[in-house]
């Protein structure tokens, strides 16, 4: 069964409104194959080299861009060649870009032969995004039926004490929110879970994959895996009666869970992966752009699927336009039924005033 996305307010996406997220973005650099971890002193040459754009909101809006979604990026980068390289990748779309006078947040990705990766990160420019910066970036942004995601919040340190405000202030402005979690560097320590019961209840779409819908309920994937419906119905008590969970399953698709009725949606095809890196955030930017077209449900899913699945059979990445993508999922994408709903519009100035 498929269900319409309907938020609490009874707001429904709008297609005229942007897809915003607030997040974070790095330089990925990978090498390898990286067979032995070298001796100290030595120098080591690999043949495979890839420099892109990474972190949660990185990657996320890069599959957007290439989507053609219409999108609005609240992010912040170092003040460094690095950083002007990242705003080059996006063009307009990071012109508003906060600029931290501190270094770029860069990832070494080192790649071995079975696929698996080794990242070593700098704290860099993520570790000084705050709140302060997101509302200037959402200055005169309507948020009336946009859609709202806030992904690796926990990456995010000086955000983190306030990520409860953003989340109830998006909500308020009559934005729908949606979060994922990803995976807390420290795990889902005590902090951590009371950071989630402080947002929880904001959220309108929760987006996470199966190891970290196991780690909220503080079990082992295998016992979420022995009972997915009981699993959920216990995440869902966390939320609003109108939220929707996606729990994101690797080559075994997504689950929803929505008003009490799971809809699952299997991998339809093999998918060649190369690459998994960045699977989740490929999946959001699919999943969200349809519901920004008013898709439902099932068909948002099929939507994360198919984008996910291109992204990662790709080598060197390459984000999938709607053109790449199976039929009907370019058709929810592209929207062209839709007829968008009226809605009284409110800016992120307005609600932060009143
Ligand atoms: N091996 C695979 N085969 C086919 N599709 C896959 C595979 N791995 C991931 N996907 C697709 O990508 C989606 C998201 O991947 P996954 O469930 O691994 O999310 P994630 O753990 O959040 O990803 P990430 O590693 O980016 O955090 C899946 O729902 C699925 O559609
Ligand atoms: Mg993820």
């Amino acid at each position: 069964m498929s269900t319409v996305l309907k938020c609490k307010s009874g707001l429904r996406p709008n297609p005229q409104r942007p897809i915003i997220s607030i997040g974070t973005i790095n330089v990925d650099q990978l090498m390898g194959p990286v067979t032995h971890w070298p001796d100290p002193g030595t120098e080591t040459v690999y043949p495979d080299y890839e420099m892109r754009v990474g972190g949660g909101l990185g990657n996320f809006g890069a599959a957007l861009k290439a989507l053609g979604a219409h999108q609005h990026m609240v992010v912040n980068v170092g003040d460094d060649a690095m950083g002007d390289w990242l705003q080059g990748q996006f063009g307009a779309l990071a012109d508003h870009w906060h600029r931290s006078q501190t270094v770029t947040s860069v990832t070494i990705g080192m790649t071995h032969a079975d696929k698996e990766r080794t990242f070593l990160s700098n704290e860099g420019h993520s570790s000084v995004f705050d709140a302060d910066m997101v509302r200037a970036m959402l200055r005169g942004i309507k948020l009336d039926g946009a859609i709202a995601l806030v992904v690796g919040s926990f990456l995010m340190p000086r955000l983190l004490p306030d990520c409860a405000d953003i989340l109830a202030e998006l909500r308020q402005a009559g934005a729908i929110v949606a979060l994922d979690t990803a995976w807390p560097t420290g795990g889902w320590s005590n902090a951590v879970q009371a950071h989630l019961e402080s947002w929880l209840g904001h959220v309108d779409v929760l987006l996470i994959n199966d190891a970290e819908a196991a780690g909220i309920l503080g079990i082992s994937v295998a016992e979420f895996d022995d009972d997915v419906d009981g699993a959920l119905a216990k995440i869902a008590d966390k939320l609003h009666d109108d939220a929707i969970i996606v729990i994101k399953r690797g080559a075994s698709g997504a689950t929803a869970f929505s008003h009490g009725a799971i809809t699952h949606v299997p991998v339809p095809e093999h998918v060649d992966v190369v690459d998994t890196v960045g699977a989740g955030d490929c999946f959001n930017a699919g999943f969200l752009m349809a519901l920004q077209q008013n898709a439902d449900l099932e068909n948002a899913l099929r939507a994360g699927i198919d984008v996910a699945g291109k992204a990662i059979a790709s080598q060197p990445r390459r984000y999938p336009e709607l053109s790449d993508l199976r039929t009907d999922v370019a058709a929810t994408l592209a929207g062209g039924k839709n007829t968008p709903v009226q809605m009284h519009t409110q800016t992120f100035d307005q609600v932060e005033n009143s």
